[in-house]
């Protein structure tokens, strides 16, 4: 193969190792002018970078030595070299140097050699598999070293970088490390760029055929992209831009937009990993809807918070990511949820951040109208240590189970509700109190209510909602989200239940509410996945919301669901379908992965009915959702493609009754469904590309049907 720099600069420092020997050898034959460049010379001026197109250091043990000897004069000398539009190709542990020399401001939080027993390579990013170090592999798990040999690393483990792109993750084992990102690009805003491959390359021992001529092959494209003028055109997803640029973003939505099972109409993240909604508030006219989104791929890892906002819940846009890690702050590790509260008029965030075994609640402020930047509090956390009384549950991750905020305010006092658990008797919603209108200073009341064990034993995401003479409040238990009705004493401070259910009986969690200009309290949850880890990496996104659900709670402190009205108008062709049902599919004359299904279903002499989406053309392969028996039941055992992680039926009970409404809104992986007027199930399957057909029947006798079907649009603007 013909490669491209023409003249590369081999950087070491003092002796070089039989590693870097064997690098540099290796360099020798394989390009056409090759000096060995002391770093020293870099540093002090006297070696002329500019005759160089690519700089590579290639480090197998710790550079600061390296560094010590004029860190300033190498930024300095880089950065010129940069700006010109030089390449860097930094490997192994020489990646440490990106932080001393400027080229981000967080570096790689794991150092070290690691000794794998088995291979360990790469694992490409799927929007970056066209990158074109790249080159030459059809596989997104690429082996570069074999078994049994040292690895030295520098990666981001806990930390992800805060200007580069994450284009690999690590592969380990025969495993996916997705949380291990090992390949990094770094463009430069004037040209130039910078490569780190933080691990899994010998040269020493890439004779052992196949796997160090894998790592070979990489260094080498990536030598000869770094080397040209424009070295990543032509990707379908541009690295020219930052990973929080909304630019960036919305060109990843848009390489996305018909990649399969990914829902169109319930919101995501432009690609990589989504989990629960945050800081819900509609402000300045349009709802904001932050989300836990990790930049660096579709794994739960180094949490950000995304953003997308809408002016009447039809249209979303994707908005910049509005949080990130502070690598020297109590959110090192992740900013974890947490909500909006408008105090005094003002929109304040309380998030929890996560360092180390700390989780502990953190804010934020903003004067941008449009809530896309936010000032972190210098005095966070703000709460900096967690009760004492009773005895908090301590966790292997955590120090003490202390997570999520609800802030609300009533008669002039704050109230602050965190999610935690009691050492071993169950999850529990504790109480703070304050009377500082910037929410600064919070006074520890105790728990209001603590489940027993039965219930999961940390609650996460507490949320009180008021609904005239009721309090409803949820907890997420690690399983499902459970719902308590009754009402909420703060001086005993006690919540006393009167009812208590499931807001969803299926795969929906972590849910948070905002209050619509008209009243109306709107909620939306977390649908996980059901897929494996491996198929989420390569789908390159995971996680969708549910749709925006008007909830609330009547008289008699029942409570209710309903899709918000305003996602009518993404209702597009229309078919319907009306009168008997036998025991024979009848077939909708309406097709598609994003629909909307009203109907109203009467038994008449049947034992129940079938309705059958995203099914193939022979019929095979449907979900069915069943309604049998006082039960509603979604069989989703046969409707997917690929490997999933959970393909159980998802059921809740309905009370005895010869005639259901249901609302079933199919959008890809998503099946939501509204029965009556206030369960829910949602369920997620994954029919892959062809699987779109819709049909009914009746079971056991016959029944009769009043069905209305709409194709449903995108909600991305
Ligand atoms: C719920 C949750 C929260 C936490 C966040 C982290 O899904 O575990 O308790 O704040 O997700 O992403």
């Amino acid at each position: 193969m013909t490669v491209s720099p023409s003249r590369l600069a081999y950087l070491h420092h003092g002796t070089r190792s039989p590693e870097q020997a064997a690098a540099l050898e290796w360099a020798r034959d394989v390009l056409p002018a090759v000096d060995a460049v002391p770093l020293v010379s870099v540093a002090d001026g006297s070696a002329d970078l500019a005759r160089y197109d690519v700089c590579w250091w290639h480090a197998d043990s710790d550079p600061s030595s390296a560094l010590a000897d004029g860190t300033s004069g190498l930024a300095a000398a880089f950065a010129d070299y940069l700006d010109g539009g030089g390449g860097l190709l930094l490997t192994l542990r020489a990646v440490e140097a990106v932080e001393p020399l400027g080229i981000d401001r967080i570096g790689p939080d794991a150092v070290g050699v690691a000794h794998p027993q088995s291979t360990s390579g790469f694992l490409v990013h799927p929007l970056y598999e066209d990158h074109p170090a790249f080159a030459g592999f059809d596989d997104r798990r690429i082996r570069t070293l074999g078994p049994g040999h040292a690895s030295p690393h520098a990666r981001y483990e806990a930390l992800l970088p805060a200007d580069g792109h994450v284009l690999a993750g690590g592969f380990t084992d025969e495993h996916d490390r997705p949380d291990r990102s090992t390949v990094v690009w770094w463009p430069r805003e004037q040209g130039g760029a910078v490569l780190g491959v933080g691990a899994s390359l010998s040269f020493a021992d890439r004779v052992i055929a196949p796997y160090g001529m894998a790592g070979a092959s990489v260094v080498e494209h990536a030598l000869a992209a770094l080397a040209a003028p424009e070295p990543t055109a032509g990707m379908r997803v541009p690295v020219e831009r930052g990973y929080r640029d909304v630019e960036h973003l919305r060109a990843m939505r848009r390489a996305q937009a018909d990649a399969p099972n990914k829902p169109t109409y319930h919101l995501t993240a432009p690609a990589n990993w989504l989990n629960d909604p945050n800081g819900l508030v509609h402000w300045n006219g349009r709802y904001h809807l932050f989300y836990q989104y990790n930049p660096g791929g579709a794994y739960h890892g180094s949490i950000h918070w995304g953003h997308a906002t809408s002016a009447d819940l039809v249209t979303w846009r994707d908005e910049p990511v509005a949080l990130s890690p502070d690598p020297d702050g109590p959110d090192r590790d992740g900013c974890w949820s947490g909500c909006t509260v408008v105090a005094d008029g003002e929109p304040i965030l309380l998030y929890t951040g996560g360092r180390g075994r700390d989780q502990l609640p953190c804010r934020a402020t903003t004067d941008d109208v449009d809530l896309r930047t936010w000032r972190k509090d210098p005095a966070n956390p703000v709460i900096a240590e967690t009760p004492t009384d009773p005895p908090l549950l301590e966790t292997d991750d955590w120090a003490t189970e202390f997570r999520d905020h609800c802030v609300w305010e009533a008669d002039g006092t704050w109230y602050h509700l965190v999610g935690s658990g009691v050492a071993g008797v169950g999850g529990t919603v504790l109480l703070y109190e304050s009377t500082d209108p910037e929410l600064r200073d919070w006074e520890y009341r105790g728990p209001v209510l603590t489940g027993d064990g039965g219930h999961g034993v940390v609650w996460e995401c507490p949320e009180l909602l008021r609904f005239n003479e009721w309090d409803l409040l949820h907890v997420s238990n690690g399983d499902h989200v459970d719902y308590f009705v009754g009402h909420l004493d703060t001086d005993t401070p006690r919540f006393e239940v009167v009812d208590s259910g499931r807001l969803d009986h299926g795969d929906f969690y972590a849910p948070q509410s905002t209050e619509a200009p008209d009243g109306r309290v709107l909620t939306w949850g977390w649908l996980p996945e059901e897929r494996g880890a491996p198929e989420q990496w390569d789908a390159g996104w995971s996680g969708a919301m549910s749709l925006p659900r008007e909830v609330w709670v009547d008289h008699d402190g029942r409570l209710h669901q309903r899709p918000a009205e305003e996602l009518a108008a993404l209702r597009g062709a229309h078919e319907s379908l009306s009168g008997p049902l036998d025991e024979s599919w009848t077939d909708l004359d309406l097709s598609g992965q994003a629909l909307e299904l009203d109907l109203t279903v009467a038994l008449d002499d049947a034992d129940g009915v079938e309705l059958g989406v995203l099914e193939a053309a022979d019929g095979e392969g449907r979900a069915v959702v069943r309604w049998e028996d006082r039960e509603l039941r979604i069989d989703r055992a046969a409707a997917s493609e690929g490997p999933v992680s959970s393909v159980e039926p998802q059921w809740l009970h309905l009370p005895a009754d010869g005639t259901l409404t249901l609302r079933v809104f199919v959008d890809h992986s998503v099946v939501e469904v509204f029965a009556g007027d206030g369960a829910c199930l949602t369920s997620r399957v994954y029919p892959g590309e062809a699987r779109d057909g819709v049909s009914i029947r009746a079971l056991g006798g016959r029944a009769t049907v009043d069905l209305d079907a709409w194709r449903v649009a995108s909600t991305w603007e």
